[in-house]
């Protein structure tokens, strides 16, 4: 079975709430456990300047998103974890997105369209207020999503639009300039319920009606005690499947926990005894992760260390894939480009590629490939992506790599060998390639 590459994103313009752990991070830890599974998880925020004009809440929400990640126990060693604004090729690859993605597309954008509609409904310029942020979303979205070739994007209901976009793109792309990118599917968990606010409805920032994550032991009491109930007296059997605090209860509980609970609605426990039940249940699952937050988000700058990793873990595929994306659409070095034009008039641009990826064995290697996909040259095994990567780009700068009979070596180590047949001068300008 081939890997699986799943990609999300969380917006950092907000705290993180019992929705956004229970609905989002908590399953996606668990996911990024499975074999077989390439996850990656990052910060959108360049998503949240769309959101928000106030940098402090941009840097604070970055920060608490950040933390509640490593807080809930993700291990970075295994997934890509990255913050969106580190990763310079993402805006160069929305550009590339921009310029084939349909104008009528956006248009039809569900954020925008309700924009326009509100403002037409108030009887004002259709697209007052509209900033190109707001209607570029959908792009930068593409991008994240296309930069990394997931197959599956774990989001909510409201980003299946997005994802649907994100694959038009890459089908344009693909058609003009080859198959460079994986089209992405959204992937929506039934068994991962959306969990109801304070008042009922969807917990969402948009309606003020959320708990935060990691509010201190009182204000979670509070709120949970500020949870809208009917007014059914204590000892009247209560409906389990439309309260709001029994959904809430189940998220946090196990199976026979949530059991008991349906019990006891049946049989008229009070309400207020049911949210003490939910108070304690939702402060055992959180307590231990609290406890965590709270010394990360006392210690930045080992924050910042993670994420520095994820950036290099992160660039070490998108570098290379932009320079791919970057000569397919003819952003290329003129004197490799004119030879080429010289060399050989008639034959299309089937160039050759590196190629990454991670063997059984859990190592990262690479190769390099002809225009018609036979091997020219096959990486060593490496403890990182970081390192292949670096010898791809070694490789391609052409710089300090030497070859000794089929062996090549970087920095004194032997990376790579010739494929069977392959001779140093065809090695030489299939590398010219990439000469920039
Ligand atoms: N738009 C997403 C949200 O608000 C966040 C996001 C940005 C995202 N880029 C993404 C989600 C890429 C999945 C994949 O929820």
């Amino acid at each position: 079975m081939s890997v699986q590459r799943v990609l999300t994103g969380i917006t950092t313009s907000g705290t993180p709430h019992l929705g956004n752990y229970a609905g989002a991070i908590r399953p996606a830890i668990a996911a990024s456990r499975h074999p077989g599974v390439e996850s990656f998880y990052f910060l959108a925020d360049y998503h949240a300047l769309i959101k928000t004009t106030d940098p402090l809440r941009v840097q604070r929400s970055t920060l608490e998103i950040a933390a509640t990640w490593l807080a809930a126990g993700l291990d970075t060693g295994r997934v890509w974890f990255y913050r969106q604004s580190d990763i310079p090729e993402i805006p160069e690859l929305t550009w590339l997105l921009t310029c084939v993605a349909g104008k009528g597309l956006l248009n039809r954008a569900h954020a925008y369209k309700a924009a326009v509609d509100k403002n037409t409904a108030d009887g004002v310029d259709p697209d007052a207020g509209v900033n190109m942020g707001l209607y570029m979303y959908p792009v930068l979205m593409a991008a994240d999503i296309l930069m990394f070739k997931a197959h599956s994007v774990p989001v909510g209901r409201d980003q299946i639009q997005h994802i649907e976009m994100a694959r038009d793109i890459a089908g344009s792309f693909n058609h003009l300039y080859g198959e460079h990118f994986v089209l992405p599917e959204a992937a929506i968990d039934a068994s991962v319920a959306t969990l109801p606010g304070l008042d009922g409805r969807k917990m969402s920032k948009s309606y003020d009606n959320t708990i935060p994550l990691f509010a201190p032991p009182a204000e979670l009491k509070k709120l949970i005690f500020s949870i809208v109930t009917d007014s059914k007296a204590p000892g009247e059997p209560k409906d389990a499947e439309g309260s709001a605090l029994f959904q809430l209860y189940q998220a946090f509980s196990t199976p026979e926990e949530a059991r008991a609970m349906r019990t006891a609605f049946d049989e008229g426990i009070a309400w207020g005894e049911a949210k003490q039940a939910l108070f304690e249940r939702i402060e055992a699952a959180v307590a231990p992760m609290r406890e965590r937050y709270q010394a990360l988000v006392a210690e930045p700058a080992q924050i910042e260390r993670h994420l520095h990793e994820g950036a290099a873990k992160a660039r070490a595929l998108a570098t290379p894939f932009l320079a791919e994306l970057r000569h397919a659409v003819g952003l290329r070095n003129l004197a490799t480009a004119v030879q080429a034009v010289a060399a050989a008039p008639a034959k299309s641009a089937a160039l050759p590629q590196f190629k990454q990826y991670r063997e059984a064995d859990g190592r990262f290697y690479f190769k390099l490939v002809d225009g018609d996909g036979r091997l020219l040259l096959q990486g060593a095994g490496f403890d990182s992506p970081r390192e292949a990567g670096r010898c791809v780009a070694a490789l391609k700068q052409g710089g300090a790599v030497a070859l000794a009979g089929t062996e090549l070596r970087l920095d004194d180590a032997v990376v790579a060998t010739l494929a069977d047949g392959v001779g140093e001068a065809e090695l030489r300008a299939a590398l010219a390639a990439f000469a920039d």
